[in-house]
């Protein structure tokens, strides 16, 4: 797939807010300049298991994973499957660095930028779980179809998950919320994991709170988790 072509799904215009924060110290840039390019994804060509990690595992995607916690503690928990992270914010990318280095998890790979751009160029049913934690709410209706929860977005990441695969997806934000169950509720690729309130009021094992999520619940918001399977 060509990508950055208007009203392509995997263009840019769904980044939000600032691409970096505070200058970075000595120890943090030397991170960016020497572990990044050892974990980069490829800029181009097909993005696959054996590529990134010299043999088939099972593949997990994150989008925008912020600080990296949940991504560092999924690769801690399953140590033998692959994890792709795609985060543009530079300070977040230096935060999970920190975790890859401090935790020693040889089996992440990142990519500092948009999400979609990598997502377009894995195969085909080669994703095991996709993570979309806390996307940027782009809250004013005028921007709604900036927010990933869109059906080109989520089309890609179907495509991309294998039959029973899972999708994971939390939000704090009614907005989003709502707006995320109006275009799930229309699809006919997932199945919701969701049998009483509890599966979405309650986070689910295996799934790590965020530096996000604890500063959405210490201000008061409630947080919401869905967990989608790929129907065969
Ligand atoms: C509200 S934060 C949530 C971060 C993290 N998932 C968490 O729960 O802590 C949303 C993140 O999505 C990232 N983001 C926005 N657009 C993106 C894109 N197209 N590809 C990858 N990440 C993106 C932002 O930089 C930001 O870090």
């Amino acid at each position: 797939m060509t990508a950055h072509k208007s009203g392509d799904p995997t263009t840019l215009n769904r980044l939000y807010g600032r691409q970096s924060g505070h200058k970075l110290r000595a120890g943090q840039q030397q991170l960016v300049d020497e572990l990044l390019p050892a974990l980069s994804v490829p800029e181009e060509g097909p993005v696959t298991a054996e590529r990134l990690f010299g043999y088939d595992r099972p593949l997990h995607f994150e989008i925008g994973f912020g600080g990296g916690e949940h991504l560092a503690y999924r690769a801690d928990l399953l140590p033998d499957h692959g994890f792709i992270g795609c985060e543009p914010f530079l300070n977040g990318v230096v935060s999970a660095l920190g975790h890859i280095r401090d935790q020693r998890l040889p089996n992440i790979r990142l990519h500092m930028g948009n999400a979609l751009e990598v997502l377009s160029r894995i195969p085909d049913g080669a994703l095991s779980f996709v993570y979309l934690l806390h996307p940027d709410p782009w809250p004013k209706a005028r921007h709604a179809k900036r927010r990933m929860m869109n059906k080109g977005p989520v089309d890609m990441i179907s495509a991309k998950l294998k039959p029973g695969g899972e999708f994971r997806f939390g939000t704090d934000h009614p907005v989003y919320l709502r707006w995320a169950l109006m275009v799930m509720n229309g699809r006919e690729d997932f199945d919701w994991l969701c049998e009483s309130p509890r599966d979405f009021l309650t986070r689910p094992g295996g799934w790590p709170e965020t530096r996000y999520e604890a500063k959405a619940r210490r201000i008061g918001h409630e947080v919401w988790y869905f967990r989608y399977r790929k129907r065969g």
